[in-house]
């Protein structure tokens, strides 16, 4: 893989659309295939996670075609899949494999699910224990590890207190609870993003929401929807960080995700000192997007903990690249699922923060990045994490001199447009 060198910029300038939400997009890609009739989707995810998705949909006997005016249209099997002749690849994705094996528990198929050297590291047991409790058998490397073997069908609906903070295992029982047999109630610790939710109530599907309980009935029919996926916000995030540290910044990002359970980096970047308005809001089934406007304000301090930590999870990494460029820095606890992402985003991001010169204190659930910090051009590895990598070009953008991000092309599994789009609103 290349290298990239990123160099210090002078300003943030400028309008930009992203491609659709990872997390909506997978959702999207999952339900259709299950779901009788055809779909279209409007701005489907261009990153490699999902087309990941997507492949292994189509080896389970669903069509999919990217049209020429750009929609990708899935054509669904109303609820039966086919048994692949092959083993699925999930390529670098938790998503993929942790929400698959929900909607193939329910399916009476048998299956292996397998991923990248990334992949086969990350925990998988808690999607096993709930999805075995309802009668899939799945077996794994120590009961945990990719691969999975999946023979799934006959499932019967659960109660089930989930101990992770974990939208991906909610999808994953909740993609399952469709197909089974009888009532499942799933509840969760604290509560996380919420468009498996949004997305199977767009597909036709009834459930009830109290507080952090979910209640759906099993055996329901999804049908087939038209939707336009809205701008990816832990991918805008970048962007939204690099014109906060920019004293003359002006960004506009266009078509962005906002729904309440994404957006809480905007509330963080304002409570920080950007200035960030918010125009033309709009609902794509129950998705709300719009237009968000970002300038520079002074960057004060910052303390994330308990359920912000979870909220933001994918966006840490990049709140704290740009934490030494504020006046008190950013503290981060709670958040010991950073261990366990695409990389150990605890370790990844202290190792290249400080090979960029700067301070940073590391704990077992987090990290503090004090402010006021200058930062040189480095060699950054972001050890295969595409958030990392993105992370580090944007605190390239304010260091002294060059930074060269190794293996740079790793950004393509959330966002193949990245470097182009930076080089496109940073002005040098
Ligand atoms: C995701 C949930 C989060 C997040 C991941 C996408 C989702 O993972 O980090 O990038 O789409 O549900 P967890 O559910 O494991 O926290």
């Amino acid at each position: 893989m290349a290298d990239t060198t990123v160099r210090s910029a002078r300003n943030i300038l400028g309008a930009i659309r992203l491609p659709g939400d990872k997390s909506i997009s997978h959702r999207y890609a999952m339900l259709s295939a299950i779901a009788e009739g055809t779909s279209r989707f409007r701005n489907f995810s261009t990153g490699a996670d999902c087309a990941s998705t997507v492949r292994c949909m189509q080896q389970l006997g669903a069509q999919a075609v990217r049209r020429p005016d750009g929609f990708l249209e899935i054509s669904g099997r109303a609820g039966v899949l086919l048994q692949p002749d092959d083993p699925l690849d999930c390529g670098n994705s938790g998503s993929t494999i942790r929400m698959l094996t929900g909607i193939l528990s329910a399916q009476p198929i048998s299956c292996e699910l397998f991923g990248d050297a990334s992949l086969s590291r990350r925990p998988m047991a808690r999607v096993i224990e709930p999805l075995s409790r309802m009668g899939a058998k799945i077996s794994a490397t120590d009961g945990n590890r990719p691969p999975l073997r999946i023979q799934g069908g006959g499932l019967r609906a659960i109660n089930y207190e989930s101990p992770v903070a974990s939208a991906q295992v909610k999808s994953s029982v909740l993609f399952a609870a469709v197909q089974a047999e009888g009532e499942t109630i799933f509840e969760e610790p604290i509560r996380t993003r919420d468009h498996g939710e949004l997305a199977l109530r767009a597909f036709g599907v009834e459930l009830s929401r109290q507080k952090n309980r979910v209640t759906i009935q099993g055996k329901q029919q999804l049908r087939a929807i038209e939707a336009s996926v809205p701008g990816d916000i832990s991918s805008a995030a970048f962007f939204l960080c690099a014109a906060a540290i920019f004293p003359e910044s002006n960004l506009v990002v266009e078509d962005l995700l906002l729904n309440p359970t994404r957006a809480v980096l905007l509330d963080v970047l304002r409570a920080l000192g950007a200035r960030i308005s918010v125009i033309k809001i709009e609902d794509h089934h129950g998705e709300l997007a719009g237009a968000v406007k970002i300038e520079h304000g002074p960057l004060t301090g910052l303390k994330i903990s308990g359920a912000h930590s979870a909220a933001l999870i994918d966006e840490i990494p990049v709140l704290a690249a740009i934490a030494p460029f504020t006046r008190d820095g950013i503290e981060v606890h709670d958040a010991r699922e950073l261990r366990v992402k695409e990389s150990d985003r605890i370790a990844t991001v202290a190792r290249n923060l400080r090979a960029m010169g700067a301070e940073v204190q590391e704990f077992e659930d987090g990290l503090f990045v004090p402010g006021g910090q200058t930062l040189h051009g480095a060699e950054i590895d972001p050890a295969h994490d595409h958030r990392i990598a993105m992370a580090f070009a944007i605190a390239a953008l304010r260091a002294e001199g060059d930074t060269v991000v190794r293996n740079a092309e790793c950004a393509a599994i959330s966002f193949p447009e990245f470097y182009d789009l930076l080089d496109k609103v940073a002005e040098r």
